[in-house]
């Protein structure tokens, strides 16, 4: 389709397989398939659910939310359902939230997810951006626990002097411009900008928990480029066997991509219970976020 090759998209990208979703396949599909696991894994009652919380850019719908799909696909007839809008940093602001809102006393369970099919709105003309996105989901059940344990420390931030569609974004298909768009970026700055923000936001989480560097044992970063996270995990300092990297296998899920690094890295072994773990990432609008957890 476009002027490229198997060998620039391993060396510049690190990814050399992903997931693209079949055409009658949305969002709601994927992510309900992901919150099953969550519940099975959790050993929850999907009645338990209080709030359901969906990270996606691309939902299925401008509305009904996604969440509201998500909630009838797992019969979670309890809860409250919305979505998030915060591109690649999306699970991570989701986890802020039902960090707060347990915290809050109002809440005991919340399911949040992650789950994105970015390549129905990837320019398949456009060499840029069509070589990076995988589509997919993951989901993670949050509930109330004893201190020492789960969150510990969570940050979120976002910076719209930098919400410019040429940098990162869609521009049509919202009120603004209604005809339907494909996505657009500077990948060049896109990863500047990332090399900076990604450090900077796990930097806050360990001096929120006056945790350092050496404390973690697995960096889990958001999965855009290996260089990328190579970059951030030298920066902070992190040995290279302790950052979990699955870019190769499925590309830049956005909003999915730490929340299906993490289930693997539960299920490989390379994050044990007690284990100390930081998670990190940033999209667009800018936005980012990190998480430090207590397995
Ligand atoms: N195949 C072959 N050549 C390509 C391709 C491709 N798929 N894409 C770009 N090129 C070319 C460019 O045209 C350019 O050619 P030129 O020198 O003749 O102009 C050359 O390769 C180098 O281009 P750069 O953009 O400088 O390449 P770079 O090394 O920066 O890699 C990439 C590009 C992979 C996009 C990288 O910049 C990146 O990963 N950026 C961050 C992307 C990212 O994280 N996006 C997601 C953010 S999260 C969210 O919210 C969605």
């Amino acid at each position: 389709m476009v002027d490229t090759s198997d060998e620039w998209i391993r060396q510049r990208t690190g990814i050399s397989e992903r997931r693209i979703a079949e055409d009658d396949v949305a969002t709601s599909d994927l992510c309900i398939h992901a919150a099953r696991w969550a519940i099975k894994n959790a050993h929850i009652d999907p009645l338990d659910i209080e709030m359901i919380l969906v990270a996606t850019v691309t939902p299925d719908r401008f509305f009904p939310s996604t969440a509201c799909y998500v909630q009838k696909g797992i019969g979670a007839k309890n809860a409250a359902a919305m979505d998030i809008s915060a591109a690649c940093a999306g699970f991570l602001y989701g986890l802020d939230l039902a960090d707060g809102l347990i915290r809050s006393g109002r809440y005991n369970t919340i399911l949040v997810v992650g789950g994105e099919i970015f390549n129905k709105i990837v320019d398949w003309n456009d060499r840029n951006t069509c070589v990076l996105f995988g589509d997919g989901a993951g989901a993670a059940v949050v509930q109330a626990t004893d201190e020492s344990k789960g969150i510990l420390a969570s940050y979120i931030g976002s910076d719209g002097d930098y919400a410019d569609v040429d940098l990162l974004g869609i521009p049509a298909g919202g009120s603004r411009m209604p005809k339907l768009d494909k996505i657009q970026m500077n990948g060049r700055e896109v990863f500047k900008l990332g090399v900076r923000l990604m450090p900077e936001a796990a930097q806050r989480v360990l001096r929120q928990a006056n945790v350092s560097v050496e404390d973690i044992d697995l960096l889990i970063p958001h999965q855009a480029n290996l260089r990328i996270i190579e970059a951030v995990g030298d920066r902070l300092g992190m040995p290279r066997e302790k950052v979990y990297i699955n870019v190769d296998k499925y590309g830049n899920t956005s909003a999915a991509t730490v929340i299906i690094a993490l289930d693997e890295a539960i299920r490989e072994g390379r994050a044990k219970p007690g284990d100390l773990l930081l998670l990190v990432t940033f999209g667009a609008g800018l936005t980012w976020g990190s998480t430090l957890l207590r397995l």
